[in-house]
Parts: structure tokens; sequence; C-alpha cells
């Protein structure tokens, strides 16, 4: 690399706050602070501002635009679906991105090194995981790794194991590598999921080939303890099972909860036995500049996943990542935990006080919030509706009862929530809700739901 383009290159890393980073790649000292959500003080930490409304539509968002599109402006007060954030980007990865904008090129980019090691010091430093840097490929999305990981390791028609209610994205997954979902729906108690492992075993059969685990756990918010994941993980060692951990969600941690990597079980050859995916995308809600991520400490399965998996970085994806995991994104990232927290907290108690025919039990670790809607489809009697609506249906489809209780929040109060029926068997008289907004957009969009309600 000549001198003048090298020079430019730590220009870039500088506006985006990591070259001393860059630095640490090579000396090892650690950049970020570890932090426990449980130890974050609630009144002193909030120096970013989440409050003040960050009005996203008209940028093409999934989250605002799309429900506009499909039902309305007049509709559409606000928008609680796809799993994003609503706040102002951390300072740090907008700094970055301006810093690079400055160099008029965008040609082919090579991924510095220093960005696997920025990883690696993530899991270290907040989770106390050794990841290898040499052991992380990156990706364009969890999605395509995933893809990948099945179209390697679990043949075309075997099935794949799932503890359901379980986030939508893995069935269309599953459908490209032309596997099969083997539902093993989580028991329920007062509103506590757990894993049903005698379920789970019974369904390891010889043409169970791998287990899609999500870890925290998307839509219900559990955080897995160390003695389920160790269980479960032997079970599936046992049973020639592989572990796909999904660990997406896993920097959003609620007071008092833990997430345990998976890949920190104390146990090698569980360990050995699985392939963790990760990235910075619900994290820094920098989904669509498609960036992720997948290591294992099982250099076979890595190399059979790597064989399948043709996937594209892109500049702007890799500065905003870089950006973001560092000291700065980290003090972000805690504070909007802390946020998070308190919306969940408020979410919670609102819909007991206020929601009639709703329950909500606060998630343990995720920004979403489960919501359990089984008085309001008896008061709507949307299974008869529904079966109506299936009948009549011009596509074929059926249409279910969440899908019913969904419109009629939509018609009613002009909000957008995901119908649980779209996360498998145990998602039914259930909706799921982003709270990853503003606590006014969140207090106004139970306000319109109390308010409909009370009209029912
Ligand atoms: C558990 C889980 N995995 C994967 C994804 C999607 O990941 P990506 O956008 O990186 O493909 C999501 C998005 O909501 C998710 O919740």
């Amino acid at each position: 690399m000549s001198e003048r383009l090298w020079l430019n290159r730590r220009a870039f890393l500088r506006g985006a706050g990591i070259t001393a980073l860059a630095g640490a790649a090579n000396s090892g000292p650690s950049l970020v602070t570890p932090v426990r959500a449980d130890s974050l003080d609630q009144a002193g930490s909030t120096n970013y501002d989440f409050d003040t409304v960050y009005d996203r539509v008209g940028s093409s968002s999934v989250k605002w635009d799309a429900a506009i599109d499909r039902y309305g402006r007049e509709n559409i007060d606000v928008g609680m679906g796809i799993a994003d954030m609503d706040f102002r980007a951390a300072p740090c990865i907008t700094r970055g991105l301006a810093e690079r904008c400055k160099h008029e090129n965008w040609g082919y980019m090579s991924t510095p090194r220093s960005f696997y090691q920025q990883i690696a010091d993530w899991n270290k430093n907040r989770y106390g995981l050794e990841v290898d840097p040499e052991s992380i490929t990156l990706s364009d999305g969890v999605h395509p790794a995933l893809i990948a990981a099945l179209n390697a390791l679990a043949p075309a028609g075997s099935k794949v194991l799932l503890g359901t209610a379980v986030y939508s994205g893995f069935y269309g997954d599953l459908r490209w590598s032309r596997t099969i979902a083997e539902n093993s729906p989580m028991i329920v108690e007062n509103g506590h999921y757990r894993m049903d492992f005698d379920d789970l075993e019974s369904r390891m059969s010889h043409d169970t080939d791998a287990m899609i685990l999500c870890n925290p756990q998307n839509p219900t918010g559990n955080c897995w303890s160390e003695e389920d994941l160790l269980r479960l993980g032997r079970m599936c060692l046992e049973h020639r099972v592989v572990v796909l951990s999904d660990e997406i969600h896993c920097d959003f941690v609620m007071k008092g909860q833990k997430y345990t990597p998976f890949a920190s079980l104390p146990d090698k050859e569980v360990v050995d036995n699985s392939v963790t995916f990760k990235a910075a995308s619900k994290t820094f809600s920098l989904a669509a500049m498609k960036i992720a991520w997948f290591f294992s400490t099982n250099p076979e399965y890595m190399e059979l996943i790597r064989a399948q998996h043709r996937a594209n970085t892109n500049t702007l994806g890799v500065v905003a990542n870089q950006a973001a995991l560092t000291d700065e994104g980290a003090d972000w990232l805690d504070q909007v935990n802390v946020y998070i927290d308190g919306n969940q907290d408020f979410a919670e108690q609102y819909i007991r006080e206020n929601l009639p025919g709703v329950e909500y039990t606060k998630a343990e670790g995720t920004y979403l919030a489960w919501i359990d809607i089984s008085g309001v489809a008896e008061r709507l009697d949307a299974k008869r509706l529904a079966a109506e609506a299936t009948a009549n249906s011009e596509t074929g489809r059926p249409v279910t009862a969440e899908a019913i209780v969904g419109n009629w929040f939509v018609d009613n109060a002009k909000v957008q929530l995901n119908a649980g029926s779209s996360y498998g068997p145990g998602g039914e008289n259930h909706m799921r809700m982003n709270v990853a907004t503003s606590r006014k957009i969140l207090k106004l969009a139970l306000d319109n739901m109390a308010a409909a309600l009370n009209d029912l």
C-alpha cells in the first residue's frame, strides 16, 4: 500500500474514533469497559437523548414506511413491528460514516484485520468470551450465514429443531436450505417460558441434524441460563445435532438478567458442537448496513460452512460497525439498555393497569414484548372470523386469529404489531411489540390500544 493511501486509511479510522482500537489489535489491551445490566445506575446515566422522537417516516423504513404503505398514512400512528430501533444512531457511527464519505471512491474494499479484533474484544470485554479473531467469518447478514450453515450441515430434506414460538425468519432460512422444521413448543407458565427438554429429545431423530437456538430468544425475550444451555448442548451432542446459536439479540439484557454465550459453556465438546451467529445490527440498529459474523471452535464446521458461503461485505457497513464496536459505542449501548429496560417496565405496568384482555410479563432480554392477547381474541371472536376469512380467501392462504387481532389494532388503534402466528406453534394468542422507541411513542401506542380496547 502506498504511504498516501495508508495515511488516508488512518484518517478514516481516526474519524471513526477507532485508530486506537486498530492499534490495540496488535497490543491487546481492552478498550471496552465490561458492564452488567444490573450494575447500571438508572438515574445518572442518560446523557444521550432517547426521549426526543426521531421521525423515521419517509426514510424507506420497514417499521414505519412499510406499515404506512400497507395500511395508509391515516391508519398508522405507530409502527411497532420489525426489530430495529427508532433512536438516532450513536454519534460515533454518524461521525465515522461522514468521515469516510469525504473520500469519494467506493471501489472494492479490503476488510481491515482490526475489525475482526474488535469483534473478539467486544465479546471478551462484555461477556468474558474468548473468540479467536482468525475463526470469525463475516457475512452480509445472519440469514445468509445461517442458510450457508444449514446447507453445509443439514442435508436437504432433513429436520431442523426449533424451540417455538421462535423468530419467523428461521422458517425462511429452512426454505432456502430445503430442510424441514421440527417444532418443539416451549412450556409457558404464568407468562414465563422454558424449554421442554423431554419433547426436544423426543424430536432428535436420526434425520435431525441441526437445531437453531435463539439466545436471547426472539420473540419471548428469554435469556437462557448456563444450566439450560448445558443440558440442551449435551442432549444435542449425544444425538449428533449441531447447535446453530443465533445470538443477534445478546447485547440487550434487562436489569438482573444475564446473557450466557453458548460458546462460553464449560464443556469443550458441547461448544465444539456449535456455531455462533452474531451482529451489531440489532445492537446499534445497523440492520440495513448488512454486516454479521459467525464463528466456531470447530474448524471442520467452519470449513464446511465457508464452502457454502458467498458473502460480500460493504464499505459503509464495515465503517459503521468499526465505529460502533468502540468505547464510545459501548457507552451509548449501555445507556440504550437502561432506556429500554425502562420501556419494558413501563409497558408491563401500563398493560397490566390499562389494557383489558392483554397480559405481559417483562422480557429478560431483547427490546421485544411478547404480549398475550387471548382476551382480545376472545372478545373479537377472532377464531371464527379467521375461519370465515380463510374460507373466503382469494389466495387460498389461511388467515389466523392473530392476523385478525392485528388488523383490528390497525383499524381501531392505528398501531401495527406482528402477529404471533408467524412465530410457529406457541405463537397463538400472542402479538410481538417492539419497544425500542421513544417512551412518548410507546405511550402513544399503548394509549391508542387502551382507548380501542375500552371501546370494544
Ligand atoms: C433472531 C434473529 N436472527 C436474525 C435476524 C436477521 O438478521 P440479519 O438482518 O442480519 O439477516 C433477526 C432479525 O430480526 C433476528 O431477530
